[in-house]
């Protein structure tokens, strides 16, 4: 672990701050970004020795690589080796919620690669973190901005509950808009994309636009043994601390049976008829958007209040609903 500085700062995005902030990008400092997704610990990602400090600051092994945001398509032929399918899903999703692994080219750094051949590159679409990136200069490789295995972040607010002792700087873009960290797909044979991780963007878009079906990796008994191709993939993640169990549909007897008030009861809609300081739910009448964006910060208000267990349901259907059970189901895991 680093040594703990003085407490974090929090820049709101002035044209001063975001110079002061590009300086300090550009001298090897770390900078927590505000992003569409969750927020970044974001370092320079030519500069080796800054991406080594993202390692230390978060306790994430050095094993485990970091993604590289870029400004512009013209950036993508810099850090990767690109093919016909992953220019038809930037040129279809970017700027938005869509990382690619593709074979990396040797301007990238050892560190962010962890040293494998291949890279992960996205172009975020934060209007405050873009014009960061214009002034900066480089592209930023980044995290997201938790201590390693807990809960991403979606305010600046939830960076500096976190990281508040090992980062400086932390740009405030107010609340991520999405909430859930980006979709990622594998495209180094472009002949055969698998999906690592799923997000806003859904299989189903990624399918219509490629016009061939994406995979899980999670389906492959090599990712599920959290071998070479997705290493990133532990079960275990986004972990709040209460342990969390997860059910396909909560019952109410059961809520109301529950007398002690020691369990938490987390609904996607808001329950008929339920109430209590117990009782959460993400987003009013159960839209997915508004459930995504809540998720992560839920989460942690509740991990702080001391219950026994966190009973959590499901997300109906498929798509986005996908994204938030990944995380749940992440969640949940424990060891
Ligand atoms: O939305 C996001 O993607 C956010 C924001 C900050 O952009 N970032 C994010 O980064 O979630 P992180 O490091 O928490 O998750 C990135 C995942 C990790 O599981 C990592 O293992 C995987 O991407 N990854 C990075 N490079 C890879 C590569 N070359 N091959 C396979 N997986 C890779
Ligand atoms: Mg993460």
């Amino acid at each position: 672990m680093s040594k703990p500085v003085a407490r974090a700062r929090l820049y709101r995005g002035t044209p001063r701050n975001l110079a002061t902030l590009a300086g300090a990008l550009r001298r090897g400092e770390l900078v927590a970004v505000p992003t569409e997704t969750v927020y970044g610990l974001a370092a320079n990602a030519l500069d080796d020795r800054a991406c080594r400090k993202i390692f230390t600051a978060k306790g994430r092994p050095a094993s485990d690589p970091l993604i590289v945001h870029i400004l512009d398509h013209a950036d993508l032929d810099g850090v990767a080796k690109v093919n016909e399918h992953a220019r038809i899903l930037a040129r279809r999703f970017w700027p938005g919620p869509l990382t690619l692994v593709l074979p990396r080219q040797p301007a990238v750094p050892d560190a962010v690669t962890a040293g494998r051949s291949s890279v992960a590159v996205r172009m975020p679409r934060h209007p405050l973190l873009r014009r960061l990136m214009r002034l900066t200069g480089r592209p930023l490789a980044a995290p997201s901005a938790n201590p390693f295995g807990y809960v991403s972040p979606t305010t600046a607010e939830h960076v500096r509950a976190g990281l508040g002792r090992t980062v400086r700087h932390i740009l405030d873009g107010g609340p991520s808009a999405i909430g859930l960290e980006s979709t990622i797909i594998d495209l180094r044979d472009p002949r055969k994309p698998r999906l690592l991780r799923p997000g806003a963007i859904t299989r189903a878009q990624l399918e219509r636009a490629l016009g061939r079906s994406v995979p899980s990796a999670r389906n492959s008994r090599r990712a599920a043994r959290g071998a070479q191709l997705a290493p990133g993939m532990l079960t275990r993640h986004y972990s709040p601390r209460t342990p969390l169990v997860l059910h396909r549909r909560i019952d109410p007897r059961n809520v109301r049976a529950d007398k002690s008030r020691r369990t938490a009861w987390l609904f996607i809609a808001k329950p008929h008829g339920l109430a209590g300081s117990n009782v959460r739910w993400l987003d009013p009448r159960g839209d997915l958007h508004g459930a995504g964006r809540k998720l992560f910060g839920v989460l942690r208000s509740l991990d702080v209040r001391g219950f026994k267990s966190i009973h959590a349901e499901l997300a109906p259907g498929s798509g986005l609903a996908a994204a938030i059970n990944d995380r749940l189901h992440r969640a949940a895991a424990r060891g």
